[in-house]
C-alpha cells in the first residue's frame, strides 16, 4: 500500500483580529486568535481539532477553507497554495472541501426547499442528473424522499443537520469539515449524526476534519487529534495516545472536563458558597 498523501498542510498559521475601536481594553490592539499553528492532514485521516470555546478552532477552519486570510503563514490543499491567489483559481477547493457548521438554521436558507438547498452546489457544478443525485444524497443521509419538498423550519434539528450534510456531499468533496456540527443537538440525536458521519466518511473514502470542544466526542470519531489552547497548538497525535497519556496540562484538563455524573457532582459541591 502506498503512503497516504498529505491533503492539507498548514504552516505557521497566525491570525490577528483587531479589537473594535470602542473597546475600553487597549483600543485597536491586534489580538492573536491563532498563533503559529502547523500540521499536516493526510488523505483518509479523521483529524480532530479540540479546544474550549474561544481557543481559535473556527478561526483555523475559516483559514483552511479560504473563507478568511491569515495574518501570516500558509495553507496548501493537495499541494496548491490557497491564500494569496484569486478566488477564480480556488474552484478545486470550493468543490473538494465542504464545511458543515454548528447551526443549520443559520446556514440553510429558510426560503428554500430542501431539494434546492441540496442541489444548489450541483447547479453550480453543472451536474447532468440532479434528480437522481438528490434521491441518492437524501438516502445517504437517512432522510425520506418526501423531505425534498420541505422547508428547513418544518424539520427537526437532527434532520436539518442531515440536510446540511447532504448539501456538503453533493459536489463529491474529498474533505468534509464539521465545525461543532453536533454540538447543538440533543444527546440521542448527536449519537445518530456522529454515526452517520462515520458511515459517510467510510463509504465515500472522505478525509474528515472534525472540530469540537468535547474531547470525548472527538475520541469517538477521530484517529488523530490536535489540541488548541488560546490559539496555540499544544498537542498533536493519535487520539488514543493523547487520551491515555496527554503531554500537556491543558489536555489533561480537557480529559478531566468530560461531563460524567461524578465530575458534575464534584463541580456542584465546589460551587457551594463558603460557610
Ligand atoms: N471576526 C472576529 N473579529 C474579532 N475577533 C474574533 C473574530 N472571530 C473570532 N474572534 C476571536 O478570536 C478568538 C477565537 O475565536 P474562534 O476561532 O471563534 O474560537 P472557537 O471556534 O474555538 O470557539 C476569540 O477570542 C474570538 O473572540
Ligand atoms: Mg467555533
Amino acid at each position: 500500500m502506498s503512503e497516504p498523501e498529505p491533503i492539507i498542510e498548514a504552516r505557521g498559521l497566525t491570525r490577528h483580529y483587531r479589537r473594535p475601536r470602542r473597546s475600553l481594553l487597549r483600543p485597536g490592539r491586534a489580538v492573536p486568535a491563532l498563533r503559529d499553528v502547523s500540521f499536516t492532514i493526510h488523505s483518509g485521516q479523521r483529524f480532530g481539532i479540540v479546544g474550549e470555546s474561544g481557543s481559535g478552532k473556527s478561526t483555523l477552519i475559516r483559514l483552511l477553507a479560504a473563507l478568511d486570510r491569515p495574518t501570516s503563514g500558509t495553507v496548501t490543499f493537495a499541494g496548491r497554495e490557497i491564500h494569496g491567489v484569486p478566488e477564480r483559481q480556488l474552484g478545486f477547493l470550493r468543490r473538494d472541501l465542504q464545511v458543515v457548521f454548528q447551526d443549520p438554521t443559520g446556514s440553510l436558507d429558510p426560503r428554500m426547499r430542501v431539494r434546492d438547498i441540496v442541489c444548489e452546489p450541483l447547479v453550480a457544478h453543472g451536474h447532468p442528473d440532479r434528480a437522481g443525485r438528490l434521491a441518492e444524497l437524501l438516502a445517504a443521509v437517512g432522510l425520506p424522499e418526501d423531505t425534498a419538498r420541505s422547508y428547513p423550519h418544518q424539520l427537526s434539528g437532527g434532520q436539518r443537520q442531515r440536510v446540511s450534510i447532504a448539501r456538503a456531499l453533493a459536489p463529491e468533496p474529498r474533505v468534509l469539515v464539521a465545525d461543532e456540527a453536533v454540538s447543538a443537538l440533543d444527546v440521542s440525536v448527536r449519537a445518530q449524526i456522529l454515526n452517520l458521519l462515520a458511515d459517510l466518511v467510510e463509504r465515500y473514502s472522505l478525509t474528515l476534519v472534525f472540530v469540537s470542544h468535547d474531547l470525548s466526542v472527538v475520541r469517538h470519531v477521530c484517529d488523530t487529534v490536535a489540541v488548541l489552547h488560546a490559539g496555540e497548538l499544544v498537542e498533536l497525535g493519535p487520539v488514543d495516545r493523547v487520551y491515555r497519556s496527554p503531554r500537556h496540562d491543558y489536555t489533561r484538563e480537557l480529559i478531566a472536563a468530560v461531563p460524567t455524573v461524578r465530575s458534575a457532582l464534584t463541580r456542584f459541591s465546589r460551587e457551594e458558597p463558603q460557610q
